[in-house]
């Protein structure tokens, strides 16, 4: 039976959510030859009742497939808004637009939304992991990440040589909301001094301690730190945990105004926020494999009828599950005894206490 099957992308977006639709249109166009269409600006789509139809033809720049390696999506995204407060509207407006099932491509917020909305009106959901976060559970890959991190770890290969030149010690303050995933993996890839995260507590004066130690002992002048944005500061007294906060905003001019107190302002320093650069770019190699094994594997499901999964990537392969156990797990962290911490503090990288 021929079907005719959504896709949409929600949630902040990311490198390496164009390759998921590439994939998924060309295995059901081409091994199926099912319909595939789109849904504008995630479930703002399905309210809208829109859909963009999706084709294998039609891409070509003088026979260049430009969704291979475009950044974003063609699709728009929407991370915000109240969108249970709609959600009678949005199940009209996808029983309007007829589907057969639906793809999305989210990160653990869009899951859980999307989720509680296709359980009310009975969709036939499939779910693939996407998030520079890197914080859905059981994935060892979510699209996105790798690209994130590789555009971290260029900034701080450029950050180093300027570094150095002035004995500065610069500090890269990067995403992840509570998840410190992507300034660990990018700090010990770029060889940082101190990677701060919010799930293993620091001091101010271990930072401070650590500097002066590269200093002296290692004549060391100059240091990069990358700091998490969801790091938790302390507004007054650094040892009072009742004025720490995780609000969101200006981690790293924290961190450099403490090191410039605790060394009487003799360290330099300089604060890069690398921001919504590293939601940008082309997707890295890993993520458009990924998204691809993703996208094609989603198609394999619809035709076997089995719904209702998230796909996952674990030891090299593709697998599936059930999307509640996914929400109940959610979010990811990072593993303060896990071998990545283990493994940053035997390159002797300050990583908290
Ligand atoms: O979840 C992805 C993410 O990029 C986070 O790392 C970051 O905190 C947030 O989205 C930024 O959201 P916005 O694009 O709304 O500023």
């Amino acid at each position: 039976m021929k079907k005719r099957i959504g896709i949409l992308t929600s949630g902040g977006d990311c490198p390496g959510l164009n390759c998921v639709i590439r994939a998924a249109v060309s295995h059901a166009t081409r091994t199926f030859n099912w319909q595939v269409v789109g849904i504008p600006y995630a479930t703002q789509g399905l309210l809208e009742r829109k859909t963009v139809p999706l084709s294998i033809h039609g891409w070509d720049l003088r026979g260049i497939d430009p969704l291979l390696n475009m950044g974003g999506t063609i699709l728009g995204s929407i991370n915000k808004g109240d969108t249970l407060a709609h959600a009678d509207e949005i199940l009209a407006g996808y029983e309007a637009i007829a589907l057969d099932a639906l793809i999305i491509v989210g990160g653990d917020g869009s899951l859980e939304i999307i989720h509680q909305l296709a359980v009310l009106g009975h969709w036939n959901l499939i779910a693939i992991p996407k998030t520079i976060d890197h914080d859905v559970a059981f994935t060892e890959h979510s699209i996105g990440f790798d690209t994130a991190v590789n555009t971290i770890v260029d900034a701080i290969n450029r950050l180093i040589f300027t570094a150095a030149s002035h004995d500065r010690v610069m500090i890269i303050e990067v995403m992840g909301r509570n998840a410190g995933h992507l300034a660990l993996h990018s700090g010990i890839a770029g060889g940082a001094d101190v990677i701060l995260i919010p799930e293993v507590p620091y001091t101010i004066q271990g930072i401070c301690n650590h500097l002066t130690e590269l200093r002296e002992q290692w004549q060391k002048k100059f240091a990069i730190i990358v700091v998490a944005e969801g790091i938790s500061v302390c507004t007054e007294d650094a040892n009072n945990p009742s004025t720490c906060t995780t609000a969101k905003c200006g981690q790293g001019q924290y961190i450099a105004e403490k090191i410039a107190n605790c060394s009487h302002h003799l360290i330099d320093t300089r604060v890069s926020v690398l921001g919504h650069i590293q939601r940008g770019g082309i997707p890295s190699a890993l993520d458009r494999l990924t998204a691809t094994m993703f996208g094609k594997v989603a198609i394999d499901l619809i035709a076997q009828n089995q719904y209702d999964q998230m796909l996952a990537w674990q030891n090299g392969k593709v697998v599936t599950f059930p999307i509640q156990d996914v929400i109940d797990k959610n979010p990811s962290l990072v593993d303060p005894q896990g071998d990545l911490v283990q493994t940053a503090r035997s390159l002797g990288i300050y990583i908290g206490e």
